[in-house]
């Protein structure tokens, strides 16, 4: 099988970790029977100054007509608003209509507190719908207001979403893979006991699209929880969780502050994820205060690597990109300054590859 794949480093240290995230995926076992065709492609502010556009139509085209799927690296965004500046990832999520944002939290084997979750956030609507504006009142004076939009099509999609992730853990669970939980279960975060309406139809259109999946997903559980509580429990408890779902701004913020209890962003992974595409990204931005210098941690790219094929139904390729990436982190030898490690992003990749 040949898997076509748009490299996009964008800035910063973007550019050090995705060419090594291509050379892991050069450096997979031929036994896997997968051959990839990389095509380098712009976007980003260094793009953005040498060509007056974020996101070159050229960039949308390729990955749209000649690409299997892609990985992204980070973009810097301009401190203050630029003209005709745009965050090329969000445009790029509505382009490709990549409606879920998949992001898997997991702890070291070794780590004294086990965690193994992953975040699926809707990535369409709610109130990243943008449509806000300003207002003059007589009596109140200056204000502003923001729609938040929830349908019942995007939630049932997540909703969908997030059951096939945690049926693929249940039978990766089933097929003998060490796991920190017994069985299979999706949290849905909601706040409807405020906002009824919005966030009481994501809540049971996801239940809905869940049970009406049930035939698959027998043995997937199902809860929900409310935002705030959720919060506090995730830090109390985090090896509590398996798989959460949640509306856009919830899972944004949820998905952050998870990334916190694993040490480094430098370490997590993510893909932004449609019907019939997938870009790897990892969760960090474009680091200027270590670009440069070689240093930076590659995982967080390798893992969305790995994340990028299980999405492409090649799922022991991810396996074996994780075993290895887990591997140089339990002996903890070869680590970049972010893990305490003195290494640079050349060498934890070479240790990497070697036990690929
Ligand atoms: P950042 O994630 O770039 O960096 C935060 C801190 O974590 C820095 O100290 C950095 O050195 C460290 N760090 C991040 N990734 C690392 C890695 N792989 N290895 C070792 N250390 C790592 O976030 P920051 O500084 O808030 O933003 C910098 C730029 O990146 C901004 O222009 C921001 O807009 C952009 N950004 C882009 C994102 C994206 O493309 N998806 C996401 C977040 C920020
Ligand atoms: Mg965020």
């Amino acid at each position: 099988r040949v898997l076509r794949i748009g490299l996009i480093p964008g800035d910063g240290i973007g550019r050090e970790v995705i060419p090594a995230g291509r050379r892991l995926l050069e450096a997979l076992p031929s036994s896997l029977g997968i051959k990839f065709e990389f095509t380098d492609l712009k976007a980003g502010f260094e793009t953005f100054k040498e060509t007056g556009v974020a996101l070159p139509a050229r960039t949308v085209d390729v990955l749209k007509n000649e690409c299997d799927g892609a990985l992204f690296g980070a973009v810097s965004s301009p401190t203050k608003a630029v003209d005709g500046y745009s965050s090329p990832i969000v445009a790029l999520r509505k382009k490709l209509d990549l409606y879920a944002n998949v992001r898997p939290v997991k702890s070291v084997a070794s780590a004294a507190r086990p965690i193994d979750l992953v975040i699926v956030r809707e990535n369409t609507e709610d109130l990243y719908v943008k449509w806000e504006k300003t207002l003059d009142d007589p009596e109140i004076g200056v204000y502003a207001e923001a729609i938040k939009r929830i349908s019942v099509r995007a939630s049932m999609r997540i909703g969908e979403m997030a059951g096939i992730i945690a049926q693929r853990r249940q039978k990766l669970r089933e097929s003998g893979v060490p796991s920190i939980h017994n069985s299979a279960c999706v949290t849905v975060t909601h706040k409807s006991n405020v906002l009824s309406q919005t966030d009481g139809l994501f809540l049971e259109s996801v239940r809905e699209s869940l049970s009406r999946a049930r035939y698959i997903h027998d043995k997937v559980a199902l809860k929900d929880q409310i935002v705030d509580s959720m919060a506090y429990k995730l830090f109390r408890e985090p090896e509590q969780y398996d798989v959460i779902v949640a509306p856009n701004l919830y899972g944004d913020i949820l998905s952050d502050a998870a990334a916190a209890l694993v040490g480094s962003l430098g370490l997590v992974p993510s893909a932004n994820v449609g019907d019939q595409f997938t870009i790897g990204e990892p969760c960090h931005g474009s680091a200027p205060d270590i670009a440069g210098q070689g240093i930076a941690n590659p995982i967080a790219t390798l893992r969305s690597a790995a994340l990028m094929l299980e999405f492409m139904n090649e799922g022991e390729a991810a396996a074996k990109i994780h075993a290895a990436v887990d591997a140089n982190l339990v002996e903890a030898k070869l680590m970049t300054p972010d893990l305490g490690g003195q290494a640079t992003t050349e060498e934890v990749l070479n240790d990497i590859l070697k036990r690929l």
